[in-house]
């Protein structure tokens, strides 16, 4: 690939996977067929996003605020997270994917935390794309649990942004480049608060189950087409 088509391909690209329940809705099933079918597009998107030679992919699965959902569907979005770390992980591995999760242990059940870090050791070794799932994700959380790791490892002050990147979640994942919102919505929904301050944004109203290749490189073209300026002059 020449070096002008890999400059306009996000390094990482960030993804809200939005409207798994509003695609249910619309065929009169309940919400949690619509987050398996969500699954199954992620699936094929994951390797698709491979195939475009992107090498770190994040999704927003399940957010901080999402507890405050039916306990119903909170138990069944858990256990379809550990279906799918358990019946999928040798797949990725397979196909050369590293995966690791991002957001906060605390308040996750044990047995998926253990599976989580049985996924993430089982596929340590894989290079092509990292692929991280954000499980119990919030972008605030994320900067309160850096500021008190921070102030618990009595830091020299003024800290800088580096000092308090340090303890983010996955602190050598770059910030992402483009962040893709499907079903509609046109917010952040505290997805990547701090590393999303120059990020570039596709929004579409396909709700995330239907979301797929032809859509994926319709939102990479809009991204070639930004110009990034990081507060610069045109270059
Ligand atoms: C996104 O789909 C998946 C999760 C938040 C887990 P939603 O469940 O938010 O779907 P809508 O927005 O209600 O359609
Ligand atoms: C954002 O979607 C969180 C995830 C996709 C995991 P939500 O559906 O929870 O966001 P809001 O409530 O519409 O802002
Ligand atoms: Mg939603």
């Amino acid at each position: 690939m020449s070096d002008e088509k890999i400059k306009s391909k996000p390094k990482h690209l960030a993804i809200i996977l939005d409207g798994n329940g509003r695609w249910a809705r619309k065929r009169h099933l309940p919400r949690l067929l619509g987050h398996r079918a969500g699954v199954k597009a992620l699936e094929k998107i994951v390797r698709a996003v491979k195939r475009e030679c992107i090498p770190y992919l994040s999704v927003y699965a399940f957010s901080t605020e999402n507890w405050n959902r039916p306990e119903l569907e909170v138990k069944g979005l858990m256990s379809l997270f550990r279906y799918y770390i358990r019946k999928k992980i040798d797949e990725l591995k397979a196909e050369d994917i590293k995966i690791r999760f991002c957001g906060r242990k605390s308040g996750l059940p044990e047995d998926i935390l253990e599976l989580m870090k049985w996924g993430e050791d089982y596929t340590a070794n894989q290079t092509t794309l990292e692929f991280i799932p954000c499980l119990n994700y919030g972008g605030r959380a994320e900067i309160i649990d850096a500021v008190n790791t921070l102030i618990a490892s009595n830091p020299q002050t003024p800290v800088t942004e580096q000092d308090l990147r340090k303890y983010f979640y996955l602190p050598d994942v770059p910030d992402p480049d483009l962040i893709i919102r499907t079903g509609g919505e046109f917010r952040l929904s505290n997805f990547w608060l701090w590393g999303s301050a120059y990020s570039e944004y596709y929004f579409t109203d396909i709700f995330w189950p239907d979301f797929n290749e032809a859509e994926l490189k319709k939102a990479l073209e809009f991204y070639a087409g930004r110009e990034r300026r990081y507060g610069g002059l045109k270059s």
